[in-house]
């Protein structure tokens, strides 16, 4: 029985920091144990230019502790009036690593999202000539859909004729969450990566509505059947190059989740390191963790792996904190359920 792992030090491919009171609650949560970031631009209101991705830098690293190392690679938020010379001037001088796409409605803080493809045809352009990756919400908004085959229908409807008109656009298709998606990943080529989150790797809809309904699992796109956890796990687990972590940790306030009308996302930086050992060992491929948590996704975007170690040690169970505090209010850890007993013993 392996009882210590020390892996390169993993990057999250997809990371929701927020602002303000927010963003310093959890920004220490993430810099303890990850490299680098692609931070999600869905604020309020978005990230939609270079300067205000470059302001977002500042903030996020004056919320992370002194000694930090931690690296916020940014991102904008796609609209249908983003300008691509913005965009290029961003990318070129490395404010910006990568473009996200919210289809209009799909999600929290979608509402400015694209509502027309056609209409940013041009911007798609541009990043296939520069390289600029496309990182992709990929649900279909049609209320028609069910919300269950939302990502499956986007993959036919949307993205693959977006990747057919526009050879050498480099998608991620984010926090994939179904066989389909996976599918779609492996077999895309070089120019299509995917992310998958903890909570889709370890919970599937039962653990969320079966004797009783659990907000703190409510993300979108929503958890699905045993059989696409299932098909996630046997992605994240085989080595593929294409597929990486990206934890989608989505901090809301604990009264936001535990509300009528419950908000998207389960906030698991704190213990996705623990929560991935688990599932990798479950998966008997330990030795699959550190090429899907650290060596894939600074492969697809072209950056040097980092250099510095982590240490996992497996023993008693793990006390977790189940709450971050954001000044009067707090936010709630994620939990899988039962008992974790891996955890981050020894950093380089
Ligand atoms: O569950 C989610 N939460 N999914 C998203 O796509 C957005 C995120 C958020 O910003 O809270
Ligand atoms: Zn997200």
């Amino acid at each position: 029985m392996t009882a210590s792992l020390t892996i390169l030090r993993p990057d999250d491919w997809h990371l929701h920091l927020r602002d303000g009171a927010m963003l310093q609650a959890v920004a220490p949560e993430s810099a303890r144990h990850f490299g680098r970031a692609i931070i999600m631009p869905n604020l309020v209101p978005p990230v939609v230019t270079g300067a205000e991705a470059a302001a977002y830098h500042r903030r996020i690293n004056a919320a992370l502790p002194q000694d930090s190392a931690f690296t916020p690679l940014m991102t904008l938020y796609l609209t249908e009036e983003t300008d691509p010379e913005d965009l290029a001037a961003a990318y070129h001088d490395g404010i910006i690593t990568a473009v996200k796409l919210y289809p209009a409605g799909a999600t929290t803080n979608s509402a400015s999202g694209v509502r027309n493809f056609d209409k940013v045809r041009p911007v798609f352009e541009r990043m296939a000539d520069i390289g600029c990756p496309l990182c992709v919400h990929g649900e279909v908004t049609d209320p028609e859909i069910d919300i269950f085959d939302r990502e499956a229908v986007f993959i036919d409807r949307i993205l693959d004729p977006i990747r057919r008109a526009t050879p050498g656009l480099r998608v991620v298709m984010e926090h994939i969450t179904t066989k389909q998606g996976a599918d779609y990943a492996q077999s895309g080529g070089p120019d299509l990566g995917a992310t998958i989150t903890v909570q889709h790797l370890m919970l599937d809809r039962n653990d969320m509505l079966a004797g009783g309904m659990r907000p703190h699992y409510y993300c979108l796109p929503i958890l699905k059947r045993r059989e696409h956890r299932e098909a996630l796990r046997a992605a994240a687990t085989s080595g593929h190059s294409q597929i990486f972590l990206g934890t989608d940790s989505a901090p809301h306030p604990t009264h936001a989740k535990e509300s009528e009308c419950c908000s998207a996302g389960c906030f698991t930086a704190p213990v996705a390191l623990s929560c991935l050992a688990h599932v990798f060992e479950e998966e008997n491929a330990l030795d699959q963790l550190e090429t899907f948590a650290s060596r894939n996704g600074p492969a697809f975007y072209r950056l040097p792996e980092n250099t510095q170690t982590v240490t996992l040690t497996k023993g008693a169970p793990v006390t977790l904190p189940e709450t971050v505090r954001m000044g009067q209010v707090s936010v709630t850890v994620f939990d899988p359920g039962h008992p974790l007993h891996w955890s981050v013993t020894a950093q380089s």
